[in-house]
């Protein structure tokens, strides 16, 4: 078998996520990607809080210096969940000067220096992936760099903030306190470090500016996105939308018009048959209005630790196979056969979702 070693740079909510998932499916990973994933490396603050966590690794894999973990020659891709800019956007830099394949969660760096780390892994000749950065579990990236790329996206309107959705949807539904449930979302691991990101629209913001760039091809920062939070809004705002038969949800929206880009982070009221409308939760969804291709919707799990790891592996088996040069059918080739339900045993299923 051949092994790919991979360097974890932290290991919290999203970072135990991705160790858990690797390490319970082995079999079909491995097979799908043509090589053994291993964690052999992984870097945190705290080594005690780590252990504590009980994960499947043995506990001399973990380092307090996360540099270790980007120089080890041992290391062949790098995962970044630790978050922030500094010292994360320095060790992806280093990574990818090193000729390994990069694959993060960090929508507050990408949003900062997305085409700056992508330029530089195109100039290495590897892969920067980023799936996870927006909206968690729901594919969105990949739609809108390549599937969408013979259209022309006019607009993107999405609930981009798992915490603020929760938030909104507890206070709304069941009269929720504000900052009790904002302590839920932080103990279900929907919440950023600074919560304040959240709640603020930051974390919005930033995943606003990345779908506006990739829809419209052009560099947008969180700085140039209009942002407001939902800390304003009360439990007499949520009565009043309610009798008005609307909903009130943190929305981005990103749209060109007359060659202008412009991106924007605000709750809005939307009316309770509006598609955006139902996505309750910490669920996420992204609409995307494209010439061609009319609407489409987007909808998933948007925070949270295994949903987030969901996309970090797949960006992670994708970096995994180019790096192997395994082409997609060579990969699937080495899938394990598996029986095929007879269509007799199909016919006998109801026809009720
Ligand atoms: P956590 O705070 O739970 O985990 C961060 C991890 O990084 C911890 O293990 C921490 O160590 C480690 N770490 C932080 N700074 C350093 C440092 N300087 N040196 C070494 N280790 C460090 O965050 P999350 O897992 O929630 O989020 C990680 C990233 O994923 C962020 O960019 C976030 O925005 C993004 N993300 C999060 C989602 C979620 O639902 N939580 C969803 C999508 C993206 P220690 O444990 O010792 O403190
Ligand atoms: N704090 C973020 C949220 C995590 O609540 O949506 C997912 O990016």
């Amino acid at each position: 078998d051949r092994v790919l070693r991979i360097g974890l740079l932290g290991c919290g909510t999203v970072g135990g996520g991705v160790v858990t998932l690797l390490s319970g499916e082995v079999d079909d990973i491995t097979a799908r990607t043509g090589a053994r994933l291993e964690v052999v490396r992984i870097a945190v603050r705290d080594l005690d809080k780590a252990s504590a966590r009980g994960l499947p690794v043995s506990r001399d894999v973990f380092t307090t210096d996360p540099s270790a973990v980007v120089e080890d020659p041992d290391v062949d891709v790098v995962v970044e969940v630790m978050g922030g800019l500094d010292p994360a956007g320095g060790l992806i830099r280093r990574a990818l000067e090193l000729g390994k394949p990069v694959v993060t969660a960090n929508k507050e760096l990408v949003a900062d220096a997305g085409p700056e780390l992508y330029e530089a892994a195109r100039a290495a000749g590897v892969d920067f992936a980023y799936e996870a950065a927006v909206a968690g579990a729901i594919p969105i990236i990949r739609p809108l760099k390549e599937s969408l790329a013979g259209d022309r996206v006019t607009r993107v309107v999405g609930i981009l903030n798992g915490t603020t959705n929760y938030i909104l949807t507890k206070m709304s539904e069941e009269g929720a306190d504000y900052a009790e449930v904002l302590a839920d979302a932080q103990r279900l691991g929907y919440a950023e470090a600074d919560p304040t990101a959240d709640v603020g629209g930051h974390d919005a913001a930033a995943k606003c500016a990345i779908l506006a760039s990739l829809a419209f091809d052009t560099v947008v920062h969180a700085s140039d996105v209009f942002r407001e939070g939902i800390a304003a809004i009360t439990a007499t705002d949520l009565r009043v939308a309610d009798r008005l038969g609307y909903v009130v949800k943190l929305v981005g929206i990103a749209s060109e018009v007359d060659d202008r880009v412009g991106a924007r982070v605000h709750p809005v009221f939307l009316p309770k048959e509006h598609p955006l409308a139902s996505v309750r939760d910490a669920f996420n969804a992204v609409y995307v209005e494209a010439e061609a291709a009319g609407q489409l919707m987007f909808y998933g799990r948007g925070a949270g630790a295994m949903p987030t790891a969901s996309a970090v592996v797949g960006d992670v088996i994708d970096v995994a196979r180019n790096l192997l040069q395994t082409a997609r059918g060579a990969a699937e080739s080495v899938h394990r056969a598996k029986a095929i339900r007879p269509i007799e045993d199909l016919q006998t299923q109801y026809y009720v979702l």
